[in-house]
């Protein structure tokens, strides 16, 4: 077995135009994947399209509003009339939600927009995914981007952690359902990585992380590449059900 090779697989990786999404799509191109990006804006996704050739990726990209199961059905449709398969897949598009705000005080459709873009994004991603692997009886590799918050708690955004939680409880549940037919299901829990959504975090919390982080530094995107393709790779087949925390040690926390 060549460790960490990916040629013949495609992968696709929600989020995959900017930020940790597109880390993964460099680390997985650069091992030999065909990559397929999924993400809203349509810009995003050409600019990311482009970097990932640069690399020499055989990438496309597709915009679509994953909150929705429609949508995630349809954007895999193409994916699959582009590239006939799907091998491994990354769901990773995600957000904050609200923030600054006791539970009591954010209102029901603030509440129920963050459970539809942490959670129901990640079913309504690997729904069509798990399909079509059962029905080709191949095997494959589920990845979700989870959070050290679904290990902390998030006060004041309560929704983040809840949703990054619950995703674990899926992968551990998957792993189970999906394990006899050769599908690992795994999370990767970052800790606080620098990108278009963490950079608009309070400085305060930018602050706490680099006091807590045993290295006295923050993540880097490249730091996220490895993981996703060991992760997508048969190196990691007799690892399912895992929370992989990538945090410098902020949650072992020592002084
Ligand atoms: N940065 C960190 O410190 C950190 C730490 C732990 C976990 N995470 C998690 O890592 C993941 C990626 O976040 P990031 O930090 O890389 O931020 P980011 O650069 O803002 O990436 C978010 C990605 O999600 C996509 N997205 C958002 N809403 C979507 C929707 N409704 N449908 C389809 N795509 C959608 C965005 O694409 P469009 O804008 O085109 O829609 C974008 O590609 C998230 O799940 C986040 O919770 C981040």
């Amino acid at each position: 077995m060549e460790l960490f090779d990916l040629k013949d697989k495609v992968a696709l990786v929600t989020g995959g135009n900017s930020g940790i999404g597109l880390a993964y799509a460099k680390g997985l191109v650069k091992a030999g994947a065909k990559v397929a990006i999924w993400g809203r804006n349509t810009e995003k996704n050409a600019l990311a399209k482009k970097e990932l050739e640069n690399l020499g990726g055989d990438v496309m990209t597709l915009s679509a509003d994953l909150t929705k199961a429609a949508a995630a059905r349809e954007a895999f449709q193409q994916t699959i009339a582009h590239f006939g398969k799907v091998d491994i897949c990354f769901a990773n598009a995600g957000g904050a939600g609200p923030q600054g705000q006791r539970l009591h005080q954010i209102n029901e459709d603030d509440w129920n927009s963050i459970i539809d873009l942490n959670l129901n994004s990640v079913v309504n991603t690997y729904k069509p995914v798990i399909a079509h692997l059962l029905e080709r009886e191949a095997p494959g590799k589920l990845i979700v981007t989870s959070s050290i918050a679904a290990l902390m708690g998030t006060g004041f955004s309560s929704g983040y952690a809840t949703t990054k939680a619950a995703v674990l409880g899926l992968t551990r549940s998957l792993a189970v359902e999906l394990g006899k037919k050769g599908i690992q299901v795994n999370a990767i829990l970052p800790g606080y990585i620098e990108t278009e959504m963490s950079l608009n975090a309070p400085e305060v919390f930018r602050e706490a992380t680099l006091r807590r982080s045993c290295s006295g530094t923050n993540g880097t995107l490249e730091q996220m590449e490895g993981i996703a393709v060991f992760l997508a790779s048969n190196s990691s087949d007799f690892m399912t059900g895992q929370s992989i925390v990538l945090d410098g040690g902020h949650t072992i926390y020592p002084l």
